[in-house]
C-alpha cells in the first residue's frame, strides 16, 4: 500500500471515528488545517521532480478531495443527529390539560361600576368622567349651594391650602364631596339633550364601619326638553331591578333637600334579613340608597341652560354601598385594606365581563 493510500485510510478512518462536531473539526485541522497532514504533503511537492510532482500532486488533491468530503458528509449527518435530539426534548405535547395559571381578581368595586355601566349604556347612557381635584365654584356654587351656606360644611370638605388665584384675589382647591360638579363640566361643554352617567372617586372627612375618607359614587344627568320625574322614577327602578337581578323591587321616594334639584327625593328599596342573608326588593324594611331630584333652574342657569327650555333629572348613589348589598360585604373598610385573601374571597374572575345578555354576576 503506498503511503498515500495509508494516509487516506487513517484520515477517513478519523472522521469515521468522530462523534462530536468538535471532535470532527480537530479530524479536519490535522489533515487540512495550514499545518495538517495533507497540506504538510503539499509543500513537499516543491522539492520534487517535474514527473514525480505530477503524479504525486494528482493523487494528493484527489485525497484532499475525498477528505473534504467525508468531512462535509459528517458534520451534516452529525448536524441532524443534534437537531433531532434537541427537538425530542422539545416536544410539546398539546393534547395535555393546561396548567392552572394564577390570575387576579376584580375588586367588587370595578365589577359594580362595570355592571352600572352596562345597565346604563343599555338604556343610551354615555359615560363622563371629571378631576378628583375641583375648585369651589364646581363642587358647590354652580350647584346652587349658596355662600357660606352650611351644607357646604355638611360635606366634611377636604380643603387644600388656599393659593393666589391670578386675579388678586384666594382660591383653595378640594377634593371633590360627590360627583355632582361633572354635571355642571357637563352640562357647559355639551348641548343637550345629554344622557350621562358619572362613575367616580369622592372624598369626605369621615371614617367608620360605613364611611371611607375616599369612596365611590355614580351621578346620572338627563337633560332634554321634556323630562320629568316620571322618568327619573322610571329609569331608577328598572336599574334597581337590572342591578340586583330580581323580577321586581319596592321602591319609595322620600322628600329631601339638595341645594342642586327642585323637588329632591331620596330612593328607598324594600328588603328583609333572612338569618343572615339580606333579600333586596321585598320585605318590611326599608333601606336609602341613592338621592335625586330634578335639576334646579339655578343649577340650568349657571350652565348657560334655559330653564324654559331645557329640564332634567340628576341622581347620585353610593358604589361601594351597592357593592356592600348585593354582595353581602358587611365592612366599607376592607374595600381599601388591600388584603389578598379578601380580594380572593370577594373578588370577581377577570374573563367574566358583566353584559347583560349572559348575566352582570356569577
Ligand atoms: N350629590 C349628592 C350627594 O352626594 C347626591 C345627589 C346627586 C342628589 C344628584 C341629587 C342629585 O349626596
Amino acid at each position: 500500500m503506498s503511503d498515500i493510500e495509508q494516509l487516506e485510510r487513517e484520515t477517513l478512518a478519523g472522521v469515521a471515528a468522530a462523534e462530536t462536531i468538535a471532535a470532527l473539526e480537530e479530524v479536519r485541522v490535522g489533515a487540512l488545517g495550514k499545518k495538517g497532514v495533507i497540506s504538510e504533503r503539499m509543500k513537499t511537492l516543491g522539492k520534487m521532480s517535474p514527473e514525480e510532482r505530477k503524479t504525486a500532486g494528482a493523487a494528493l488533491n484527489v485525497l484532499k478531495d475525498k477528505v473534504a468530503a467525508a468531512i462535509e458528509t459528517k458534520k451534516a449527518a452529525l448536524e441532524n443527529a443534534a437537531l433531532d435530539a434537541r427537538l425530542a426534548t422539545e416536544k410539546l405535547d398539546v393534547t395535555l390539560p393546561i396548567a392552572p395559571t394564577p390570575k387576579g381578581r376584580i375588586h367588587p368595586v370595578t365589577q359594580t361600576m362595570e355592571e352600572i355601566v352596562a345597565i346604563f349604556s343599555a338604556m343610551g347612557f354615555d359615560v363622563a368622567e371629571g378631576p378628583d381635584i375641583e375648585d369651589d365654584f364646581h363642587n358647590f356654587t354652580a350647584l346652587n349651594f349658596p355662600p357660606d351656606h352650611p351644607a357646604r360644611e355638611m360635606h366634611d370638605t377636604f380643603f387644600f391650602n388656599e393659593k393666589d388665584d391670578g386675579e388678586g384675589g384666594k382660591k383653595r382647591m378640594l377634593l371633590r364631596t360627590h360627583t355632582s360638579p361633572v354635571q355642571i363640566r357637563t352640562m357647559m361643554t355639551r348641548k343637550p339633550p345629554i344622557r350621562i352617567i358619572i362613575p367616580g372617586r369622592t372624598f369626605r372627612c369621615d371614617s367608620d364601619q360605613t364611611h371611607t375618607p375616599m369612596f365611590h359614587q355614580v351621578e346620572g344627568l338627563v337633560i332634554d326638553r321634556e323630562t320629568h320625574m316620571g322618568h327619573l322614577k322610571g329609569t331608577l327602578e328598572a336599574f334597581c331591578k337590572a342591578f340586583f337581578e330580581v323580577d321586581s323591587v319596592k321602591t319609595r321616594f322620600r322628600p329631601h333637600f339638595f341645594p342642586f334639584t327642585e323637588p329632591s327625593a331620596e330612593m328607598d328599596i324594600g328588603y328583609e334579613r333572612v338569618g343572615n342573608e339580606i333579600r333586596i326588593g321585598e320585605g318590611a324594611k326599608w333601606m336609602e340608597i341613592l338621592g335625586s331630584g330634578m335639576v334646579h333652574p339655578n343649577v340650568l342657569r349657571n350652565c348657560g341652560l334655559d330653564p324654559d327650555e331645557y329640564q332634567g333629572f340628576a341622581f347620585g348613589m353610593g358604589i361601594d354601598r351597592l357593592a356592600m348589598l348585593k354582595y353581602g360585604i358587611p365592612d366599607l373598610r376592607d374595600f381599601f385594606a388591600a388584603d389578598a385573601r379578601w380580594l380572593e374571597h370577594y373578588g370577581f374572575d377577570p374573563l367574566d365581563q358583566p353584559n347583560l345578555a349572559t348575566g352582570l354576576s356569577r
